[in-house]
């Protein structure tokens, strides 16, 4: 009795915080493998990437983490620990993480939950199952800062098993002594409610290929808020670029490109697609993780991921008071308006407008507009829509700030005589037009 009372007590005392590993507080932001060169990684690709991040003032602007996907190990010696492909990475891993953490970057590694990872033709590789607590010990030997646990290769895709395999992994790489960010990679809504106590991330859907996933991932995320939380976040995947790859540049990956699904179709077909997804993963405050090649994308992708007014958006929330409970305890931003988007890449067709909002310091508020229809065309928050604002005040006036355009709008927003209000974003993009805003209360 006594002790199921002195833990509810201390429940309501301490914040609910995931693995208290210390990380995640905010979204963690960096960069992937997968979707540029999927498992044709070798060490000089990384290293580029790593400057790049760098040279292009990513880096500076937060993201920190350099994240290697599935194709760097090769098997298990004979005494069970990972071994690595040597041609495509022949200093070691130990001597990558070096070169990253001496550009002042994290460090990220991958593995799988299962007993081989996910594969493609040109690579096949064992997975963790296992041998948890000797991979976990062998690559924060090797510097690793970042795990993604992937979940192929494994048993039946049911919570029992994942979570089973996933807490195995927490607790290897929690008796490790070393903060690592775990990043799990199952692909299903039902991590979400486990989330917390399993990873500092948690995939919700399947791969963000292009803008018709990403609008399932949108869709998936709308239940999902209510267990997002510093050091704990939904994760509807990484941040797809417009098809400016390596596989399609001169710094080729691959020479068929038919050899890997990412060599066909797996990129935006729009520049306002790949804007419209990072609007919406700043106010879903979900992890802004780039995957693409940064020495080949547009210059529009790389203003895109670097607006620092919109990365505001999402690394920051409302602080709540001690004593608000959970529920009310909002860190991910909500849908205020409009059904569940799709969208038909092969023949180019959408439907769905989408409002969203995230509560901010000091009584502000983030709005996105989102037009995913075939034309151009206005999206309104009326004042049904506004109401899910729980705090705005019919008494004071609101700067609205264009986080695209960065500058303040002529008019500011107030409410009308009834104490209502209403905005309306006007000729959006067709299939991915988004406009976001920031309603700052005027003294
Ligand atoms: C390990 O878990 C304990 C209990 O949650 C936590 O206090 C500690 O900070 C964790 N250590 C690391 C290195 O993650
Ligand atoms: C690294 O980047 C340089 C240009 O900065 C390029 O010439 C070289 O081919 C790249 N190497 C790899 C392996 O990507
Ligand atoms: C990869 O390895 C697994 C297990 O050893 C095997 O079942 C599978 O056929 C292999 N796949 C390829 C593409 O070699």
């Amino acid at each position: 009795m006594k002790l199921i009372l002195a833990t509810s007590l201390l429940s309501l005392l301490t914040p609910v915080q995931s693995l208290n590993n210390g990380l995640g507080l905010s979204p963690q932001m960096g960069w992937a493998s997968w979707n540029d060169c999927a498992s044709q990684v070798t060490s000089s690709r990384i290293k580029n990437a790593t400057l790049a991040l760098i040279n292009t003032g990513l880096a500076a602007k937060g993201y920190e983490y350099v994240n290697i996907d599935e194709g760097w190990l090769k098997g298990r010696s004979s005494n069970g620990d990972i071994t690595v492909i040597d041609e495509k990475f022949p200093e070691g891993m130990k001597a990558l993480g070096d070169f990253i953490h001496d550009h002042r970057l994290k460090y990220g590694l991958y593995t799988s939950r299962g007993t081989v990872q996910c594969s493609t033709a040109q690579y096949n590789a064992t997975g963790s199952q296992d041998y948890e607590v000797q991979d976990a010990n062998w690559l924060v030997s090797q510097g690793m800062d970042y795990l993604k646990e992937d979940s192929c290769g494994g048993g039946p895709n049911n919570p029992t098993d994942a979570f089973t395999d996933y807490a195995t992994m927490r607790d290897a790489l929690n008796a490790t002594g070393r903060s690592v960010f775990f990043s799990l990679c199952g692909w299903y809504t039902w991590y979400a409610p486990s989330g917390d106590s399993l990873g500092n991330s948690w995939r919700i859907s399947g791969d963000g290929t292009n803008w018709g996933a990403l609008t399932q991932s949108i869709n998936a995320n709308v239940e999902l808020g209510k267990y997002a939380r510093p050091g704990a976040w939904n994760d509807p995947d990484l941040l797809v670029g417009t098809g400016i790859g390596s596989n399609r540049g001169e710094d080729k990956c691959f020479d068929g490109d038919t050899e890997i699904p990412q060599s066909s179709d797996w990129y935006m077909t729009n520049d306002e697609q790949s804007r419209a997804q990072f609007t919406m993963w700043c106010i879903m405050s979900s992890p802004l993780i780039i995957s693409a090649n940064l020495n080949q994308v547009s210059e529009y992708a790389l203003e895109t991921w670097g607006n620092e007014e919109a990365i505001a958006v999402n690394q920051h929330f409302r602080t709540y008071p001690e004593g608000t409970s959970v529920e009310d305890e909002i860190y991910q931003g909500i849908r205020i308006f409009g059904d569940d988007m799709e969208y038909d890449k092969s023949t180019d067709k959408g439907s769905g407008v989408n409002v969203w909002a995230k509560p901010l310091e000091e009584g502000k508020w983030a709005l996105v507009f989102l037009n995913n229809e075939d034309e151009v065309g206005d999206v309104t928050c009326d004042s049904e829509c506004f109401e899910q604002l729980y705090d705005l005040d019919a008494g004071v006036k609101y700067t609205v700030r264009d986080l695209w355009e960065h500058e303040d709008e002529e008019e500011e927003l107030v409410a009308d005589e009834e104490g209502k209000f209403e905005y309306t974003a006007e000729g959006l993009a067709r299939t991915g037009g988004v406009k976001m805003i920031l309603l700052t209360p005027v003294d």
